[in-house]
């Protein structure tokens, strides 16, 4: 195991967010859904700049999922506005923070505007070293339709050919390509599922379910999930 300077473990590369509990945090104090949204952007904050010093290279957000649209027009407007300022103010700060965004999922269905900022943010930071992936109308089922399809139209234009297909390969096609797949997922709000998160990535993950709403989620929660991932023991289907 890999030693920093305090003897303490090294964090893992890759930690990946399930934000969840914006709605019940809300609800436990009489305010709208919106305002935990609100809440749980001001914890991402706190949680990536302390992923930051920890020393943490990948963080990976679900944000928004491909299910979410169920929700009413006004969590979904309210939502998508609080991604504007989050990342308006990540460009603001940008040369600060030195990270760079990434987004994971189908932007074609966010406002024009919303989609450019994307590609805005994406271009400015591509060349830090630091990264975060936001998962924005991401589903990990639909990301893997969007690889299969871009593989068939690679095949169909003579590009490759199906038998060339490897795990590696696919891989590729996915929003993640690139990027090292999570040896930590953590889940805060007391569900313990996937929700359609990072399917194909997520094969050996280490997950940590912690019974705490995501806007009360702290930096010690964090140093709390990656002491219980070092107490794991991982064998990827060895001994
Ligand atoms: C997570 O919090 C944020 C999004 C899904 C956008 P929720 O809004 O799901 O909060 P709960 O689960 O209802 O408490
Ligand atoms: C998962 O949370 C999606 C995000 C946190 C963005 P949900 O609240 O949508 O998941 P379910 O509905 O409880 O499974
Ligand atoms: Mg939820």
């Amino acid at each position: 195991m890999a030693l920093t300077n305090t003897n303490k473990p090294a964090p893992p590369e890759h930690i990946a967010i399930i934000m969840d509990g914006n709605g019940r945090w809300a609800k436990q104090r009489g305010l709208p859904r919106t305002a935990g949204h609100s809440a749980g952007a001001e914890t991402l904050r706190r949680i990536a700049k302390h992923c930051n010093t920890l020393g943490v290279k990948y963080l990976t957000v679900y944000a928004f999922s491909t299910e979410n649209w169920k929700r009413s027009q006004e969590e979904v407007s309210g939502i998508m506005k609080l991604l504007r300022r989050y990342l308006e103010e990540s460009l603001r700060d940008m040369e600060k923070n030195q990270v760079r965004i990434r987004f994971f999922g189908d932007l074609t269905r966010l406002s024009p505007e919303l989609q450019q900022l994307c590609r805005e943010t994406e271009a400015r930071s591509q060349d830090y070293k630091v990264q975060m992936n936001f998962c924005i109308n991401y589903g990990g089922r639909d990301e893997m339709v969007h690889a299969a399809r871009a593989f068939a139209a690679d095949v169909a234009a003579g590009m490759r050919k199906p038998e060339e297909l490897t795990e590696d390969l696919l891989a590729t096609y996915l929003y993640s390509a690139d990027v090292p797949d999570p040896e930590l997922i953590i889940r805060p709000s007391g569900e313990q599922r996937t929700s359609n998160f990072l399917l194909w990535q997520s094969a050996y993950s280490e997950y940590v379910f912690m019974n705490v709403l995501w806007p009360d989620f702290s930096p010690e929660d964090l140093d709390r999930a990656i002491e219980e991932y070092h107490r794991r023991n991982r064998r990827f289907g060895g001994t």
